[in-house]
């Protein structure tokens, strides 16, 4: 039994996308496969069409259970989707997980341990993990003989690339098992010249640590999830759907090489081989400028800085040029709010300071491509707040300031000086 997790901290780059796809294309291959649910957040069962309301039992359950000595057997919660695909789903209970089980020994083999216990009845578990890097993420780590890491294939989502890597390397510390972690592109889109140049960088980098398999952009997968159904069933001819068939067959034919010499070596120098890489191609690739401006403003501006002697500046980092342009920061006793979602059609901020309400706080969609921006007059203080976007509550990605919430997921932190 190979055991797939599928990591990433970042909200919103693929993760529930792949893990159910990926289980989903495995079956249809004629392997058995199960998909464990590990985010409190329950996206695997929405997506599947399982009827939350109906889940009595979740893996939560079993986890707590085997811990307590009182064990429920895992076979016990487990949802049939299709011939030979079976998902043990989560509920919001699993928030509490970590808190739960703060200094109980062996808290992080739950997953392992329950998992061992029917090693013979499957081919593959394929665990879909939160958004953080809590005790959740971690028993899955430590249950899984293979990760991967779906990265989103925007310039702006690398950002933070390394710090995610460095996550897991951390987590691997304690680790100190052999495990054969991969890179996923994800959310690819071909027609982008951005998004062409990054692919590039990145395999140039990767190397051998990245599929060969992209997951492209494709409608079809959105609307899969939102009819609940794996891409297998809602479109086999799509696009999607061969990108999974691909990857399950890049994957297995991985299966030998978890166990060959020239795989022993530990995740942890794995990941800083990966970690180093990121920091370099955040370094190399250029910032993109915004498309097309306005001629009238943009003629001004550019005679300007033609005329101007030219300065010596100092280096500065990708993180801080991005700093510039998007996140949070102070202006004349305001907060002003920036953020890229090219995508998206409506973007709004959830907060402490406007009641967790986003419908209060819209944010306005700005003349650069895909930038939105708000200013909120907020007084001195710490505040906490989410960005909304088309209805998915995330994390703001150009704040690092965050700290987990009872969802098992990153609030941001903002404090006003
Ligand atoms: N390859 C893709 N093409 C189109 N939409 C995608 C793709 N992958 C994910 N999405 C969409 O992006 C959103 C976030 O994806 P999801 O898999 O839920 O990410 P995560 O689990 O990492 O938060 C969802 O609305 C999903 O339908
Ligand atoms: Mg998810």
């Amino acid at each position: 039994m190979r055991t797939v997790a599928i990591i990433n901290q970042k909200g919103g780059c693929g993760k529930t996308t792949v893990s159910i796809n990926l289980a989903s294309a495995l079956a249809a291959k004629g392997y058995r496969t199960l998909l464990v649910d590990m985010d409190p957040q329950s996206h695997c069962a929405v997506g599947l069409a399982v009827p939350e309301e109906q889940i009595e039992q979740s893996v939560y359950d079993v986890l707590i259970g085997n811990a307590r000595g009182e064990p429920l057997r895992m076979k016990e919660i487990l949802w049939q989707i299709s011939d030979r695909f079976e998902l043990a789903p989560s509920s919001i209970d699993l928030a509490a997980f970590e808190s739960q089980m703060s200094g109980i020994m062996d808290r992080e083999n739950c997953l392992g341990t329950v998992l061992g216990q029917i090693q013979e009845e499957y081919d593959y578990v394929v665990v879909d993990c939160p958004p953080s890097v809590g005790l959740l993420t971690f028993n899955a780590l430590r249950a899984a003989t293979d990760v991967i890491v779906p990265v989103e294939m925007g310039y702006f989502s690398l950002h933070g690339l390394s710090k995610q890597l460095e996550t897991l390397q951390v987590l691997s510390e304690q680790c100190r098992q052999k495990i054969n972690v991969m890179v996923l592109a994800s959310m690819y889109d071909i027609r982008t010249k951005m998004g062409r140049e990054i692919l590039a960088e990145l395999r140039k980098h990767f190397g051998g640590r990245m599929f060969q398999t992209v997951v492209n952009f494709n409608t079809k997968l959105k609307e899969a999830a939102s009819l609940g159904q794996p891409i297998s069933e809602y479109d086999p001819a799509s696009k999607g759907y061969k990108d999974f068939l691909n990857l399950a067959e890049e994957l297995i034919g991985t299966d030998t090489l978890v166990h060959k010499a020239e795989l022993v070596d530990t995740l942890e120098a794995r990941i800083q081989t990966i970690s180093a890489s990121a920091e370099e191609l955040l370094a190399t690739i250029k910032e993109p400028q915004p498309e097309a401006p306005d001629a009238e403003v943009a003629r001004p501006a550019a005679a300007t800085a033609q005329t101007e002697p030219a300065k010596a500046q100092p280096q500065r980092t990708f993180e801080e040029k991005v700093a510039d342009f998007y996140g949070v920061r102070q202006e004349d006793g305001s907060v002003v709010f920036s953020t890229l979602y090219p995508r998206a059609k409506r973007v709004e901020i959830a907060g402490d300071f406007n009641d967790w309400i986003p419908e209060q706080t819209p944010m306005q969609m700005a003349a650069e491509n895909g930038k939105w921006v708000t200013k909120l007059p907020l007084g001195k203080g710490v505040y906490r707040y989410r960005l909304v976007v088309d209805g998915h509550w995330q994390q703001d990605p150009y704040n690092e300031n965050a700290e987990p919430n009872p969802f098992g997921e990153l609030n941001s932190v903002l404090h006003v000086k």
